[in-house]
């Protein structure tokens, strides 16, 4: 759009010969500012998600928090924060300007407290409101306390710096920038349930439940067998929204009555961060999102189909690891 305004402005030019050299900027920034200003009334600036949040003093270091001990802080170090670099955003009313802010690995919404911000209950609505683009053309923000009219600020030349709330200057170090991540990244997995240890999910049929088993295969039935382990996981949008197909039937899942059959019919269900198992590494519910009920295997068994039942709190039946596979 923006290059065929150009393109008549110059047209334009070249017709009319002693045209003012001013109407070329004129009339593009006119169609910008109408563009803007019909979309901030229809979408929230953040639509409700997962995200990455960096400041624009800091890089690519993320915005992280690991206890509700301390204020939420921005680092240099290298290490992999997983969950604990990612953050939920949720606008909070009809009008889309405040919103919640939540660490997704703690769990916990943050507030301000003492002019520091930490993660912990009771939520704070805050305002997140635009403030231009960075040098790579990306929209930055900033994120203010709205009964006191102070923002989030970090402190540059260091390595490590609290989130704190000072007055806004318009400094980079009071912007802040929000990249959608989807918690499980699309792609092809492995998945464990943390009752099971490392007995994969399977499906060798539409026409049974799909389940965990401790059976071994045949090893005539290895490849086949290997494609049915294969669980394609694709997030829709940044919602919590994943379509789980299974590679070896080429089919998606769906829930029918209490049991989860591979088939035609494609479901989306909500995959939602539930710790870490003994091991470190996270887990996660598999929820059908209308209803509050998750996948949930027995245990004491050497089979069991995956059914679904209310979710009870910590109950390693109902949590579940996705290991990528990288296929050759
Ligand atoms: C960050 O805040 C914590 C708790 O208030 C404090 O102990 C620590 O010294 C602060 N870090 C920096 C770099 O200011
Ligand atoms: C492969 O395994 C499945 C499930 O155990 C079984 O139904 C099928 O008959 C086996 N195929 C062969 C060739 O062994
Ligand atoms: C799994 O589900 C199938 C189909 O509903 C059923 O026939 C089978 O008995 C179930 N298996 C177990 C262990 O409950």
């Amino acid at each position: 759009m923006f290059s065929k305004i150009i393109t008549f402005g110059l047209e334009t030019l070249a017709l009319v010969h002693a045209a003012p050299s001013f109407q070329v900027p004129m009339v593009s920034c006119n169609v910008n500012i109408g563009a803007s200003g019909t979309l901030a009334h229809l979408l929230p600036d953040i639509p409700s998600g997962n995200y990455h949040v960096y400041n624009e003093a800091w890089g690519s270091a993320q915005l992280r928090s690991h206890s509700t001990t301390e204020p939420i802080f921005v680092s240099l170090t290298r290490e992999s924060v997983g969950p604990f670099g990612m953050w939920k955003i949720e606008p909070q009313d009809d009008t889309n300007e405040k919103y919640a802010i939540s660490n997704i690995g703690l769990g916990v919404p943050v507030h301000n407290s003492g002019n520091l911000i930490f993660p912990g209950e009771p939520g704070e609505a805050f305002a997140i409101e635009r403030a231009g683009q960075d040098d790579n053309k990306q929209d930055v923000f900033t994120i203010k306390v709205p009964s006191v009219n102070k923002v989030w600020t970090v402190d540059t030349n260091t390595v490590r710096s609290n989130v704190s709330l000072k007055e806004e200057l318009g400094l980079p170090s009071q912007k802040w920038k929000f990249v959608p991540v989807p918690l499980i990244p699309s792609g092809t997995y492995h998945v464990y349930n943390e009752a099971w240890g490392s007995l994969q999910l399977r499906s060798y049929s539409n026409k049974e439940p799909i389940f965990i088993s401790d059976t071994v295969e045949s090893p005539g039935n290895l490849s086949m067998a290997s494609a049915t382990f294969h669980w394609k996981i694709e997030p829709h949008g940044n919602s919590n929204e994943y379509t789980i197909s299974n590679l070896g039937l080429e089919v998606p899942v769906h829930k029918i009555s209490n049991l989860i059959f591979t088939g035609q019919s494609d479901e989306r269900f909500a995959i939602e961060y539930a710790g870490q198992d003994v091991s470190k590494e996270d887990v996660f519910t598999i929820k059908v999102s209308s209803e509050n009920s998750v996948w949930t295997v027995d245990t004491n068994t050497v089979r069991s189909n995956v059914s679904l039942k209310r979710l009870e709190q910590g109950l390693p039946s109902q949590k579940w690891k996705f290991v990528p596979v990288p296929l050759n």
